[in-house]
């Protein structure tokens, strides 16, 4: 079966269960990309029963015979990057050969994660329940012109005078603003060189490498991290990520042209879920709440901060696929919901004067959901892997998502391993 250039990516607020399914079609495909996001991502896979939680490596990095591609559009914390480099070793050896990291990354500096913490933690700030990576902060150089990339950290005459600029910005405010201590700038040169001398092999043109991938006659898995509802442009702003997690970051995030991407993959779960700040239109305040987090296991994988649940929302999710080319969906997690009496689907807000315009800016606060309840299934979903074994109830809610979103769902997710997967 040959592939094109394919994009899996998460409808929702995260979680959504990429890392899976980018795990499990991995080996039909020449390389995975991550093109966004840094290690604020949490990608759990199970690889030979062992559970696997990746936060910046691609999720093909087990397959020994796909490469693993870093495009330009990540933002690398180093030392994330190589104590997760060494950890994932335990599992699967010759990670530096097949990993191939972009020079063009912006690097997550400690003045960053600190700046990230500071504000979180600050009276006089708005919170947003970051993950506390120092994403935000480090992105926001990247526009302001002031970031270190990876290519600035191979060459010390290169690296000096750029760190010492930023910081004496930095420094200043972390030590006016927020009362604290100044970073050691003659620390961080070494620390940067070091790590720099480090990446070297790992370094490539990611641009050209996936020219040269589909050249062979094989193809890209673009994997994203977040999910469209945290984009930057997309989401719900100011409650959002600082990239653009929806399909629109892929070029400019993996260096390819948009007519690149053949095919575009919403991942989305059969519930929605959130953590950090933030509306939810659905979220379920009480104990079927607690219930579905439990039995889904809605703990941060970053953070270990608890996911707050709620219904799947038809109304958000046909405007996200709508707005984002998506040709098909990835429904996971469908057997969280085995054993329940009901299940309830958000087909329409009762505010009818914000529907034109609230998809624009996104704003989901004071909505009131309008419900369709739909009757739970008796027998279990968990482990199936032939859609006809599905229970009748569990197909008519596939059904049902694909009525109101208006897109097929092509493969469905029935437990954290890749065997319980049925494709359409
Ligand atoms: P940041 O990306 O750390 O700046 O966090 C911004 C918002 O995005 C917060 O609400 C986080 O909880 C959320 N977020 C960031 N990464 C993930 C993720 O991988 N899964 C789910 N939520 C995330």
């Amino acid at each position: 079966m040959t592939f094109s250039n394919t994009a899996i990516l998460g409808l929702q607020w995260g979680d959504e269960g990429k890392g899976k399914i980018v795990n499990y079609l991995a080996s039909n495909f020449g390389a995975a990309c991550r093109y966004q996001g840094g290690h604020n991502a949490g990608h759990t896979l199970i690889v030979d029963g062992k559970k696997i939680v990746l936060h910046l490596l691609p999720s093909s990095i087990c397959h020994k015979d796909s490469l693993s591609l870093i495009g330009k559009g990540v933002v690398i914390s180093y030392e994330a990057l190589f104590s997760e480099i060494e950890e994932i070793s335990n599992f699967t050896s010759g990670i530096t050969d097949r990993l191939k990291i972009s020079p063009a990354c912006v690097l997550i500096q400690p003045y960053h994660q600190l700046i990230d913490l500071y504000k979180e933690k600050s009276n006089s700030q708005k919170t947003i329940g970051t993950t506390l990576r120092g994403i935000g902060p480090a992105y926001e150089d990247k526009v302001a012109r002031r970031a270190i990339r990876v290519i600035d950290t191979l060459n010390e005459n290169h690296l000096k005078p750029l760190l010492e600029e930023t910081l004496d910005f930095y420094n200043f405010t972390i030590e006016k603003f927020f009362g604290k201590e100044a970073l050691s700038l003659n620390r961080l040169i070494d620390e940067n060189l070091a790590y720099g001398e480090k990446i070297k092999p790992m370094l490539a043109d990611v641009s050209m490498l996936i020219k040269k991938i589909n050249s062979e006659e094989k193809s890209v898995l673009f994997e994203g991290a977040q999910g469209a509802l945290l984009d930057v442009d997309q989401g719900t702003y100011p409650f959002v990520t600082s990239s653009n997690c929806s399909p629109s970051g892929i070029a400019a995030g993996a260096g390819c042209g948009p007519l690149d991407v053949g095919n575009i993959l919403g991942v989305v779960k059969a519930y929605v879920t959130r953590v950090g700040e933030g509306p939810m239109p659905t979220e379920i305040n009480d104990e079927l709440g607690e219930y579905i987090a439990k039995t889904g296991g809605e703990i941060g994988a970053t953070t270990g901060r608890p996911r707050r649940c709620g219904w799947f929302d038809a109304v958000l999710m046909k405007r996200i696929i709508q707005t984002n080319s998506i040709s098909g969906l990835c429904l996971t997690k469908i057997d969280v919901l085995d054993g329940l009496e009901e299940i309830k689907v958000c087909k329409a807000y009762d505010n009818e004067s914000i529907d034109s315009i609230f998809g624009e800016c996104m704003n989901l606060e004071d909505i009131n959901p309008i419900y369709d309840f739909l009757p739970g299934w008796e027998s279990p979903t968990k482990n199936i892997t032939k859609y006809e074994e599905l229970p009748n109830e569990a197909k008519d809610f596939v059904s049902y998502i694909e009525e109101n979103c208006e897109v097929p769902v092509k493969i469905i997710s029935t437990g954290p391993d890749d065997q319980s997967t049925i494709v359409r």
